[in-house]
């Protein structure tokens, strides 16, 4: 990347559609978070494009504007919301089942939220064994369903008048499934989809009716969708920026924050065993082991390259790293994550670190939603197609041009978030360096 360059980058002029498959426990808490905002009985806390600030030009220079004057985003007030999901409650009615948020609270936001009824979505039972969707697009083929959600997504941008439109996956976790002959290109992925090649999921269907709509997507769960050739490629042929995957909210966000500090130390690591307690729909999907499969494989990779054990042998070379998700029904969305860190220092001397998170799943996901919506329609106005590495900051696996490495280090990650939007307003990139001020 160039030091400076003159992007341009369209007006955020008119509404901005997000379309989003999957109105569960995320969604709502993002969409009712989005009313309270509105209405000044709420504050967008863990929301960089709310609150963060990004400093330009050098330490002495003074200039650190909030990112949202920075760079021209779309108004909280220009976002227009919604979905499809396999059951037919409102969004008030789903908010109110997630439990997450009081219902005191929901209940000043119930007519917007009321007002969101979802679309049917495209669901095949065995990509989702633990839910029994009732409420779900007939169609012969997947192809067929392609074109259902197609026409979806042209009602939505019409009969709400919206100027542009982002779709962002907070749908159940898919089972594991890694990218087969069909997804080697479009054309056999088209094929796949005229013949319902089983191996293509339903999230890849909404995937493919977004790209082909010119809609960026986002997917928040770990499941295989657009991180394979076929739609990799539409992506950059319909110029549509794409990023991915699974929220990087509780646990992983904590091992992102401590595996760089140990590391940065040199001190070394035995073993890091990682458990949680779940108890809300999502934590009931991941009781079945095929979509554990998918979480435990975005959740176990992390590691392995923040610390790099191939350059350092004696530090990480024998690591023993496991990660549980436990169904736990009385705890809902308050989830509990425990780890047991077993490090060694000097002269191999051993030590352990605990951290028990009490953390709220739903609460640490809704502000990454609403950043990833505006950060995409960004991109998108910016002219950035394809895989947006900038946005890895987000995601537990975040998406990578074929044959790099993934980037996890929270720091490095919002290095790389900044430096782009320095380098999109054509301001010079900050190194931190520092030289200069000893000159
Ligand atoms: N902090 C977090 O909550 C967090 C972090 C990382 C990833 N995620 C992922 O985000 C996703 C959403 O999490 P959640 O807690 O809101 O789960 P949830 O179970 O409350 O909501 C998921 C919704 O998706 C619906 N759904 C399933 N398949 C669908 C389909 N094919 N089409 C349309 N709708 C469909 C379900 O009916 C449900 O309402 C999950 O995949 C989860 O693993 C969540």
């Amino acid at each position: 990347m160039p030091q400076k360059q003159n992007v341009t980058i369209a007006p955020a002029e008119g509404k901005l559609g997000v379309l989003i498959p999957g109105m569960g426990a995320v969604t709502t808490t993002f969409v009712a978070g989005l009313e309270a905002i509105k209405r000044g009985i709420g504050q967008p806390i863990g929301s960089l494009t709310q609150l963060a600030t990004v400093r330009l030009g050098k330490r002495t220079d003074g200039r650190t504007p909030p990112i949202k004057d920075f760079v021209p985003l779309a108004g909280l007030g220009d976002l227009v919301v919604g979905g499809w999901d396999i059951f037919e409650d409102n969004a008030y009615e789903a908010a109110a089942n997630a439990k997450v948020l009081d219902k005191a609270l929901l209940d000043q936001v119930r007519e917007p939220l009321e007002a969101i009824q979802p679309m049917k979505g495209v669901f095949y039972p065995e990509y989702v064994k633990r839910l029994h969707g009732t409420y779900v697009k007939g169609g012969k083929s997947k192809m067929e369903q392609a074109e259902m959600l197609m026409d979806d997504i042209r009602t939505f941008q019409s009969s709400n008048g919206v100027s542009r439109t982002v779709m962002i996956w907070c749908g159940s976790t898919e089972v594991y499934h890694s990218a087969a002959e069909v997804h080697a290109s479009l054309a056999s992925f088209e094929r796949g989809l005229a013949q319902n090649d089983p191996l293509i999921a339903p999230s890849q269907i909404y995937a493919y009716a977004a790209l082909k709509s010119g809609v960026p997507y986002a997917n928040g769960a770990p499941n295989l969708t657009t991180d394979v050739p076929a739609l990799m490629d539409l992506a950059r042929e319909r110029q549509v920026p794409i990023c991915g995957k699974d929220f990087k909210t509780g646990q992983t966000m904590m091992k992102t924050l401590v595996a760089p500090g140990l590391k940065a130390r040199m001190l070394g690591l035995h073993g890091w065993f990682s458990t949680n307690i779940l108890g809300n729909r999502d934590g009931e999907v991941l009781d079945d082991p095929d979509s554990f499969k998918s979480k435990e494989v975005t959740k176990l990779s992390v590691l392995d390259q923040i610390l790099q054990p191939k350059l350092y042998p004696m530090l990480y070379g024998d690591l023993f790293h496991a990660v549980r998700i436990n169904y736990y029904p009385p705890r809902g969305d308050a989830k509990e994550g425990w780890d047991n860190i077993d490090i060694f220092g000097w002269l191999g001397y051993p030590m352990q670190i605990k951290i028990d998170f009490l953390c709220r799943d739903s609460i640490l996901a809704a502000p990454i939603v609403l950043d990833l919506v505006l950060f995409l329609d960004l991109a998108q106005r910016a002219g950035m197609k394809g895989i947006q590495e900038w946005l890895s900051f987000y995601f537990k696996a975040p998406m990578t041009a074929p044959g790099l490495y993934p980037e996890h280090d929270i720091f490095i990650q919002l290095m790389k978030l900044k430096n782009t939007l320095r380098w999109m307003r054509g301001e010079d990139l900050i190194t931190h360096l520092g030289l200069e001020y000893y000159d």
